[in-house]
């Protein structure tokens, strides 16, 4: 596959730089974020991600692509289901330098691509396409989903894992409205935003009617309700609600000018969070639809034609 910078891909196309803000939010400060959170972070979206493979598994020998594969972790888990080198792509420069790295060091067969989803080149044919949490963040879902099923097979899966909506993901809606007591999501902010963000892609009708404008058929999803550790203790809970998270990103937003509410929402966050506390952790109940869908047998299009 040809590498294209992520400012590149699809260079000539009005879209080129449609997910521009979010490119830069995603290759600094939430980068930063990810990296200071990963335990957290990877061991609470694993669950989920591991479901999801459960319900959709890739066939031995399939050629797979991951989709915002960040630090890695499915691509590697994917090749290692398959037998084959699975490849990731990613738009966010230091999480495919950083996925590369790691992989080279323990010898997995993956590769990673520095690619826009939505109108970047991502190789192919493909057998399967998996994303965990990495395609609520394009300016046009139905142009990145087209893109994704150009790269797939006639016939080839999608599987993917997204955010269900964030009253039924409680930690997220009860520090949002620590929050929102003290600060409004602020209209001008220094800071790039991370796109359409991670409940984009929550309400399931909405999804399945881009999934079929995108040339999908099959499209099923499936509610998956896991707990997932906020924390070993409240106090870790708390700065990781404050850091990452609809909570954490007007926060964020706000940066040095909220630094005077930043105690007093610590403190009500604590206190919101409580009764998720047990002994061996912070543990929060976390809702998230697992999207399965096909490329119609007999697809002939590519997804330039189809788009
Ligand atoms: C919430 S993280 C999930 C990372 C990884 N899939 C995981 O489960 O740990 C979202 C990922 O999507 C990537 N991303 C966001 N927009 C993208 C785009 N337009 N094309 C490719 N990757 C994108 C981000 O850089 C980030 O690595």
């Amino acid at each position: 596959m040809t590498e294209v910078a992520a400012e590149d891909a699809g260079a000539g196309e009005p879209a080129a730089s449609a997910n521009a803000e979010s490119i830069e939010a995603w290759s600094g400060p939430l980068f930063e974020r990810f990296l200071q959170f990963r335990p957290i972070v990877s061991a609470g979206l694993g669950a989920h991600g591991e479901a999801a493979i459960a319900a959709h598994p890739p066939a031995r020998g399939d050629r797979v692509l991951d989709l915002g594969c960040g630090f890695g972790d499915t691509t590697r888990r994917l090749a290692e289901l398959t037998g084959v080198p699975a490849v990731g792509v990613d738009v966010a420069a230091p999480f495919v330098e950083l996925a590369r790295e790691e992989a080279e060091a323990a010898g997995a067969a993956v590769e990673f691509h520095l690619a826009d989803v939505q109108n970047g080149e991502l190789g192919g044919p493909y057998d399967y396409a998996f994303s965990r949490m990495g395609i609520m963040f394009f300016a046009s879902p139905v142009a990145a989903l087209r893109n994704v099923r150009g790269a797939l097979r006639p016939g080839g899966t999608l599987c993917a894992v997204v955010w269900r909506r964030k009253l039924d993901n409680d930690w997220v809606h009860r520090a949002e409205l620590v929050v929102e007591g003290y600060l409004e999501h602020p209209e001008q902010s220094d800071e790039p935003t991370c796109g359409p963000g991670p409940f984009s892609m929550a309400d399931a009708d909405t999804v399945s009617q881009q999934l079929q404008l995108a040339g999908f058929e099959r499209v099923s999803l499936q509610r998956c309700d896991l707990p997932i550790k906020l924390g070993d203790d409240l106090e870790a809970a708390v700065e990781f609600t404050m850091a990452l998270g609809p909570a954490g990103e007007v926060l964020r937003l706000w940066g040095d000018r909220a630094e005077e509410v930043r105690p007093k929402i610590s403190t009500e966050i604590r206190a919101a969070l409580a009764d998720f506390e047990r002994p061996e952790g912070v543990f929060a109940p976390a809702s998230t639809w697992i999207i399965g869908a096909r490329v119609p047998a007999a697809s002939a299009t590519s997804s330039r034609s189809g788009a």
